[in-house]
């Protein structure tokens, strides 16, 4: 079963992307959403320093910069960025 990916943007109160991911690249889901147009804060380029890159992916806080595509288990994916 294809994994879900949909983002809100809690600020907004908006859906800016659903999608299925049909392969799961070896990039991390910083990386990933930045491909998808999602923009995502950092300061220290995703050494995992500057904590900026924070979003709630399944109601767990995470450091998105930290987090590969391949480690995503559950088939139904919610991220929430506070910011957007
Ligand atoms: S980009 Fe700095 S901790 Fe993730």
């Amino acid at each position: 079963m294809p994994l879900k990916i949909t983002v809100k943007g809690r600020a907004s109160e908006k859906v800016l992307l659903e999608e299925y991911l049909t392969s799961k690249d070896n990039i991390n889901l910083m990386e990933y959403l930045r491909a998808k147009n999602i923009p995502i804060a950092s300061a220290c380029f995703g050494d995992g320093v500057c904590q900026k890159c924070k979003i709630t992916l399944n109601q767990n806080t995470v450091l998105s910069c930290q987090l590969m595509l391949s480690d995503l288990t559950n088939n139904d994916i919610l991220i929430e960025v506070d910011y957007l």
